[in-house]
């Protein structure tokens, strides 16, 4: 299939909007910009076009997916159950980088939740996605627009890279701001849980949910026996195809310790850069989550490109958006972690 390029420059934007529009309403499935990363969107409504999705992405079927909408009414038909909690997270994230699991209502196809009885809900805050939300008409199922497994896409020619031949359309927006996904959080749960950190921290969501619990697979590697609440955890996610490790130390320690590696790619922060004498590429200002966050799937996209035999990545923080940073990269290196 020929994947259609949408343009938003200059008086391209509407019938962009319109032409995406036209797609979702006839079962088509179009990569979308959202404000994490962007979003592979088909109708929640429609069985087949959510197959499309799962079959585009080589996507484990037992993997549900996230119902985006655009305004608050949309929910009546997505949940049959809207708690007070679950108001208050809305009026208090929405929109924006939050994701909450509700009860699946009877309008959504068992396809979105691979199965289960619950339901995934965002509602974005990115410009676009809205205008593609309200001009369908629908609420968008829309995973992460990359191949299953491949790190999340911040741009459009992330997309095409991964997806080009195998889905309708990409609108060409511009770069995700946050560049990490959004926030999952279980209201389905006693007390509520954090299944997946993301772009709306732990201290905010405490704010609203002081009961909130984290949910193990958050910051360790499931057991294989374990049945995970959030099944996007337990696969092995956002990795380069070259060996790539987790290292955590301050920086001292971490430039020594990469400096007697030959053979390896550093992923250091900015202001290690100089100080390393093997090939290096800096993903942001360690003390300023928000930048690392934003680099940090292009940086990982870049890294099969220096062929070396492993990638060592500078663990960060793990405070404010540092801790959805550090539950993409433990995955990325397939929980391989050295502490210096
Ligand atoms: O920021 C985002 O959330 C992006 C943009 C496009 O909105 N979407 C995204 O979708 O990251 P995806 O499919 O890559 O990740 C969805 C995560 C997975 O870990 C999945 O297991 C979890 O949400 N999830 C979805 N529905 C669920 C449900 N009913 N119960 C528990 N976890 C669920
Ligand atoms: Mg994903």
């Amino acid at each position: 299939m020929k994947t259609e390029r949408l343009s938003l420059s200059q008086g391209f934007s509407e019938s962009s909007i319109k032409r995406s529009a036209e797609i979702l309403n006839n079962d088509g499935i179009v990569a979308i910009p959202t404000e994490t990363v962007y979003g592979l969107a088909a109708s929640a409504y429609s069985q087949s076009a959510v197959e499309k999705i799962f079959l585009a992405k080589g996507r484990p079927q037992d993997n549900p997916l996230i119902v985006h909408i655009s305004r608050l009414d949309m929910l009546e038909d997505i949940t049959s159950d809207f708690s007070d909690i679950a108001k208050r997270c809305a009026d208090a994230f929405w929109p924006g980088p939050f994701t909450m699991v509700l009860k699946r209502g009877e309008r959504i196809p068992k396809s979105v939740s691979a199965g289960l009885d619950t339901v995934a809900v965002r509602m974005p805050s990115d410009n676009i996605a809205r205008q593609v939300i309200e001009a369908s008409g629908l609420p968008l199922a829309a995973p992460s627009a990359n191949i299953s497994g491949a790190p999340s896409p911040t741009s459009a020619a992330h997309v095409l890279n991964d997806l080009d031949g195998k889905i309708d359309a990409v609108i060409m927006g511009n770069d995700c701001g946050v560049g990490v996904e959004s926030t999952v959080v279980s209201l389905c749960t006693n007390p509520p849980r954090l299944l997946r950190p993301g772009g709306v921290t732990v201290e905010q969501l405490k704010e609203v949910i002081p009961n909130l619990v984290i949910d193990p697979a958050v910051l360790a590697q499931p057991k294989s026996d374990e049945k995970v609440a959030s099944p996007g955890m337990k696969y092995k996610h956002y990795a380069p195809k070259t060996e790539t490790v987790l290292v955590s130390g301050d920086s001292e320690a971490y430039i020594s310790f990469i400096n007697t590696k030959s053979d390896s790619l550093a992923i250091c922060f900015d202001d290690e850069y100089e100080s390393i004498k093997t090939q290096k590429i800096a993903y942001g200002d360690k003390n300023n989550e928000e930048t690392f966050a934003k680099n940090l799937f292009s940086v990982l996209r870049k890294a099969d490109d220096y062929n070396v035999k492993t990638v060592y990545i500078h663990s960060p923080s793990k405070q404010g958006v540092g801790l959805a940073v550090y539950n993409r990269l433990i995955r990325a290196a397939s929980f391989k972690e050295i502490i210096l």
